[in-house]
């Protein structure tokens, strides 16, 4: 047994207003303490990107169980890995809700957060790792 990442994209099923999203991260931070999983969320324009962190069979349950979560759908798993430290420590689940001028000061994702879509996080893995970690120390709520 041992640490893994795994990081995944999938879109909303329906918009997600903002108490949709309080909801949701409440839901997030009370399970991930008793999992010990941590790990950082994103949304923006219904696209949603998470890395999920902890013991690998706990974070592939826990990802089986949200793949089937009806708020989303085309859940993609771009990579999982295997990892000596946490890269999301602090956060039972960090959450950005990545503003609409924000891509803009993002240099080489305004591709990505203009038109966001899966293919381009399959195409470029570690991407995905290093634009969640850009918002490590950003959290919206
Ligand atoms: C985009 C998205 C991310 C989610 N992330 C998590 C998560 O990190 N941890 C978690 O426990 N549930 C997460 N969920 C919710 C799960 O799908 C599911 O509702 C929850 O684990 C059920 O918990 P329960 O069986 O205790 O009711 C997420 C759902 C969505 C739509």
């Amino acid at each position: 047994m041992g640490l893994i990442s795994l990081v995944y994209v999938s879109f909303a099923t329906h918009p997600m207003s903002e108490q949709d999203l309080r909801d949701l991260l409440e839901e997030c931070r009370t399970n991930n303490q008793r999992l010990n999983v941590t790990g950082m969320l994103l949304y923006r324009n219904g696209f949603f990107i998470q890395a999920l962190e902890g013991e690998e069979e706990v974070v592939e349950r826990l990802f089986s169980d949200i793949a089937k979560d009806p708020r989303h759908q085309d859940v993609l798993r771009v990579y999982t890995a295997p990892i000596v430290e946490r890269a999301f420590p602090n956060w039972t689940m960090g959450f950005n809700h990545i503003p609409d001028d924000h891509y803009l000061e993002m240099e080489g994702y305004s591709d990505f957060l203009e038109n966001p879509n899966a293919a381009y996080f399959s195409e470029h893995p570690s991407r995905a790792q290093m634009l969640l970690e850009s918002f490590r120390s950003e959290t919206f709520f």
